[in-house]
């Protein structure tokens, strides 16, 4: 039969180039350590932003570790997500088993790239996507924030993830569509404390990765920002961010700030299930002028 022949040959050739051009084009694009502006490490900003962005929220130690200091970043708490459970490293600096020995290209490489010292494509269950708005010395000031801190041996756990090497390679398709790396850009028609909570909403905060839906690629649908969807961890629906005052969710501003600040404790009862509890303890952490800038940026969403 020639002509199956030939469809097994042109099969063969689209499978050939398809493979190479899907090779080409998830290629890791990492940034060059010449990338790197001269900077002098902030502790405290570190500390600020480090909280900002939730970092402890994923990477917190696993239970059975039985830390002395359990608010220790150490890693291996299980994140369950759409293509497996994670064990989110250890980032304290520990030399074997932490990021002591990670330079601070590799770990912006990794924080706003979303690629692995060896050069892998890291799934975007990490919200690098985000992160990658980021002041990249912001990022370098974290960097120097967790080498402050006390290391502790926690080994790297492989994800239970079905197709690894093909669905990380794949993540580079994904980040075609979804990685944006232009930095955060101030708008001059805002305040410049709405331009902070701007920043630390888009960037560190990385509150779009669960307030605004997805489409089937799981890129985010830009033209719906903040309107709210499915959860990403798929438990339920995440609430829209639009009309927080409009719709008499919070009596203004300062009401949204409070929330933020004080959340269920403070009897603000929608801050508190499928991670928002633990959001919201992170930005509680945040300067009251941080707060309040989050807010002031949230009740402009119409
Ligand atoms: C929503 C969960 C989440 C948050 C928040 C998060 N991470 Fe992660 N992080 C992960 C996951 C999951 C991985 C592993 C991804 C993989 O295996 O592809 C990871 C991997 C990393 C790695 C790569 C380590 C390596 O050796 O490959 C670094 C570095 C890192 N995270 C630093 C940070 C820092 C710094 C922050 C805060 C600015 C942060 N992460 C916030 C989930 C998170
Ligand atoms: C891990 C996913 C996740 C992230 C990240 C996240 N949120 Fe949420 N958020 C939720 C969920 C889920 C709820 C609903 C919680 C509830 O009803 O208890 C919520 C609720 C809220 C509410 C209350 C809305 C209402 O209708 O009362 C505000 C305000 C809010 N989030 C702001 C933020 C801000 C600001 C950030 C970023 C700093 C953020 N969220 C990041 C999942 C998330």
């Amino acid at each position: 039969m020639p002509g199956r022949g030939k469809y097994v040959a042109g099969a063969a050739v689209a499978a050939v180039v398809g493979g190479a051009l899907f090779w080409l084009v998830t290629t890791p694009q990492p940034l060059a350590a010449v990338a790197l502006p001269q900077h002098t490490a902030d502790l405290a900003n570190g500390e600020r932003l480090y909280h900002a962005a939730g970092c402890y929220s994923c990477h917190k130690p696993a239970p059975d570790l039985k830390l002395d200091d359990a608010t220790l970043p150490a890693g291996g708490a299980p994140l369950k997500t759409p293509v497996g459970t994670f064990y989110p490293p250890n980032l304290t600096p520990d030399g074997e088993t932490g990021i002591g020995t990670m330079t601070d290209i590799a770990f912006v490489n990794a924080v706003q790239r979303g690629l692995s010292p060896e050069g892998e494509h890291l799934i975007p269950a990490f919200p690098y996507a985000s992160y990658a708005h980021m002041k990249v010395e912001d990022v370098l000031d974290i960097r120097a924030y967790l080498a402050s801190l006390k290391p502790v041996s926690s080994p790297e756990m492989a994800p239970d993830m079905m197709l690894e090497p093909l669905v990380r390679r794949g993540v580079g398709l994904w980040k075609l569509m979804a990685l944006h790396v232009t930095p955060w850009q101030a708008d001059p028609a805002h305040t410049a404390s709405w331009n902070r909570g701007a920043y630390l909403v888009n960037g560190p905060g990385h509150c779009a990765e669960c307030h605004t839906p997805r489409d089937v690629f799981m890129v985010p649908k830009t033209a719906q920002a903040f309107m709210g969807g499915a959860h990403p961890g798929g438990e339920g629906k995440v609430p829209s961010l639009h009309n927080l005052v409009e719709s008499k969710r919070y009596t203004d501003q300062a009401d949204v700030s409070s929330a933020l600040a004080f959340g269920e404790m403070g009897g603000y009862k929608h801050v508190s299930s499928s991670g928002m509890g633990e959001v919201q303890g992170n930005i509680s952490q945040l300067p009251q002028t941080d707060i309040d800038a989050i807010a002031e940026y949230l009740v402009s969403l119409k």
